[in-house]
């Protein structure tokens, strides 16, 4: 097998060859140049997922090991991902994200009048990115005066490679100090109820322990970090791969209520993080081979998510697949936090798009993925909105 090397892969249309082969012919396979292993099986990922214990967060989650300077969720162990992860999952409880819908829905449509459906449409910068990014700014209780530039901040670090570089690191000051200044006025004036900064900062009585205003801050980051560029990525691969499936666009378009299981569908084949990492705290033995402690393991949801042992006619797009246990928003102590928003958003994000312009076309020639280590999408999808149904 020539090497492996996540950033090329990601941003190529079939990677999903090479990830077979992986599967079938080192399901365990060392990567020299990046000195990382990899696991692609179904069954070794999920276990790896489970075992937190073996497999740390702590020294960061994606192969170049890159670590935030705040406390953050995503690349802490136990005992402290206990605390902060008790601290904050009743702001993110499922009836608390379909309260959110309404936003959600408000956001979509706004996006759509605004766009002009004549015209060639570049739906990543006029809905797929701004969407996401909109609904945290709403979350998060950014004031409507300081929404440009916080979406200026917030595209800089996503869209930076691994979060590095100058515009980054200023960008990410820039968000710090917002939240720093504006927690000492939500704290006075703390309404649970209304964002989520207050109800961190004044947490309900069945909410396990506080934050303190540096893990506020680390958490506010996180979102914005895991959040967006995830929700960003999987509605442009949804709107891609619908449009190379003009039935089940129609379908969809026609009957909204058979998208949750058709988007659990999309997620599983192309899924928005293609693969994260963990360090092992210990030495240990994996498919036969010493894995030693301190050397970095990265687990390929995109392979195992076609893993055919799990998934039936595994390449297909069967979008009434049920039960589907994809692996797209991870497992275990670190499963994602914002997975019910997500769907929300994509639910909403589609149907709204479905419902105005079933028919649109995607122009292959201005439609860019983006090169990642750890993602999968598109971050250009140059489309004409209004084509035939
Ligand atoms: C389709 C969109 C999304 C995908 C594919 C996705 C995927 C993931 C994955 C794979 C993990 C596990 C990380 C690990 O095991 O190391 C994760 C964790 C996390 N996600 Fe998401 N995510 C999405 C949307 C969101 C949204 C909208 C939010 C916030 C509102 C969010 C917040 C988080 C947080 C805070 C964690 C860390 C949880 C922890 O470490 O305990 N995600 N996500």
């Amino acid at each position: 097998m020539q090497g492996f090397d996540p950033h090329r892969l990601t941003a190529e249309d079939d990677p999903y060859p090479i990830y077979r082969e992986m599967r079938e012919e080192h399901p365990l396979y060392y990567s020299e140049e990046r000195e990382i292993w990899v696991v692609s099986r179904y069954a070794d990922v999920r276990a790896t997922l489970l075992d937190a214990g073996t497999w740390a967060s702590g020294q960061g989650t994606v192969p170049s090991g890159f670590l935030a300077e705040k406390p953050m969720l995503i690349s802490e162990d136990p005992p402290y991902h206990t605390h902060l992860r008790g601290a904050v999952h009743l702001s993110f409880t499922p009836r608390r994200m379909r309260a959110l819908e309404k936003r959600v829905r408000e956001i979509a449509v706004e996006l759509l009048d605004a766009v002009d459906p004549e015209a060639d449409t570049e739906l990543f910068s006029t809905y797929t990115d701004p969407l996401p990014v909109a609904v945290m700014t709403e979350l998060l209780g950014v004031g409507i005066e300081d929404r440009d530039e916080f979406k200026r901040c917030a595209d800089a670090i996503i869209h930076t490679t691994e979060g590095r570089g100058e515009a980054a690191a200023e960008a990410q000051r820039w968000i710090f100090d917002y939240l720093e200044n504006v927690l000492p006025e939500r704290a006075q004036d703390a309404d649970p109820e209304e964002d989520l900064v207050s109800m961190l900062l004044q947490p309900p009585p069945d909410a396990r322990g506080q934050l303190t205003h540096d893990e506020v801050v680390g958490f506010c980051t996180i979102l914005l970090l895991a959040g967006t560029e995830t929700t960003t990525n999987a509605l442009g691969n949804i709107l891609h791969l619908l449009e190379r499936n003009p039935a089940l666009r129609a379908e969809l378009a026609a009957r909204p209520e058979s998208l949750p299981l058709a988007i659990e569908e999309c997620l599983r084949l192309e899924s928005p993080v293609q693969g994260l990492s963990r360090v092992a705290s210990r030495d240990v033995e994996v498919l036969g081979e010493k894995i030693r402690e301190g050397e970095r393991l990265h687990m390929l949801f995109g392979s195992a998510n076609r893993d055919e042992r799990v998934f039936p006619d595994a390449e297909q797009l069967d979008p009434r697949r049920d039960p589907n246990p994809h692996l797209s928003f991870g497992l275990g102590i670190h499963f994602c936090l914002g997975a019910s928003l997500a769907r929300t958003e994509l639910r909403v994000g589609l149907e709204e798009l479905l419902a105005r312009y079933p028919g649109y076309a995607l122009d292959r020639e201005r439609s860019h993925r983006q090169a990642s280590d750890t993602n999968r999408g598109f971050t250009q999808l140059t489309a004409r909105l209004a084509g035939p149904a």
